[in-house]
């Protein structure tokens, strides 16, 4: 016995003609995995700080997708196998809004954890953002806006996961910082990531941005999206001693780090290629 998804939207409820029928599964629990999934991304993605449970549900009521299981063979119809969609939204509606306020305040702590350990780390190096008097966490702090309003467009997006890596993405390229106190401070998928961020520099220089480029996609895309919002942060108008050939050469840096990681996030992506067009006012 076999089963599919015949998806509504509330909106034109039991309007046959606004149904899609998708998927194919060969059990009911298969097909039951697939239909909360669907109700748990439409509330996943409606969720806003500080939203009620009852707020968000009315959201789901009159606009969320609404699948039903339906056997592929309708004389099949067992009665044992009834999903509501909307009783299911009811039963998740309070524990999403605890859960995500809770992931909100979590990335508050990890942001100010971050950002204190990568400042401490860069200021002991003395580095300012290059060509300005700036202390560097204002490059930092400029890559992890970069990402939380991206996350705000993504809710697909770890956010605090990404934010950690964006504000320690230059720690080991740039610092005494290794790859084991990152892993210690921080785990081991934030040190494997800010450690795909980073050139190898004994590599020959031609070589290092596609290398690194190359380590950056066997990770996730929140890491892709780090590489991305550096280059749209690094992309201001550059230092007065720079020469045209020069700035040519950064255009075409960032234009192959766009090729290679656009898919990761359309946001940045988007961004990215507008910060790129701009930049050709600066040659
Ligand atoms: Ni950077």
């Amino acid at each position: 016995m076999s089963f599919h998804l015949r998806v509504y939207d509330s909106f034109h409820y039991s309007d046959e003609s606004e149904a899609d029928d998708i998927g194919h599964f060969e059990t009911y629990e298969e097909a039951l995995v697939e239909a909360k999934a669907i109700v748990d991304k439409f509330l996943a993605s409606n969720w806003k700080s500080g939203i009620t449970p009852e707020k968000l549900f009315a959201q789901y009521d009159d606009f969320g997708d609404d699948p039903s299981i339906i056997p592929d063979d309708p004389k099949e119809q067992n009665s044992n196998q009834h999903f509501s969609a909307r009783k299911y939204a009811i039963s998740r509606v309070g524990t999403i809004c605890k859960e995500f306020e809770k992931t909100k305040i979590e990335i508050q702590a990890l942001y100010q954890k971050a950002i204190n350990f990568a400042t401490e780390k860069h200021v002991l190096m003395d580095q300012n953002v290059p060509g300005t008097i700036l202390p560097y966490v204002v490059h930092l702090s400029n890559v992890a806006m970069e990402i939380l309003t991206a996350a705000s467009e993504t809710p697909s997006l770890n956010t605090s996961f990404a934010v950690q890596v964006a504000l320690l993405h230059d720690t080991i390229e740039d610092t005494s910082t290794t790859f084991e106190e990152l892993q210690n401070n921080f785990g081991i998928e934030i040190a494997n990531a800010v450690s795909a961020l980073s050139k190898k520099p004994d590599l020959p220089k031609d070589q290092q941005m596609q290398d690194s480029l190359n380590r950056i996609k066997t990770l996730p895309f929140e890491v892709w999206a780090v590489k991305l919002a550096d280059r749209i942060t690094n992309l201001q108008p550059p230092p007065s001693h720079w020469t045209n050939e020069k700035k040519y050469a950064y255009k075409q840096e960032a234009q192959q780090i766009l090729n290679e990681l656009h898919k990761a996030n359309y946001y940045l992506a988007k961004r990215l290629e507008q910060k790129i067009n701009e930049y050709d006012n600066l040659i």
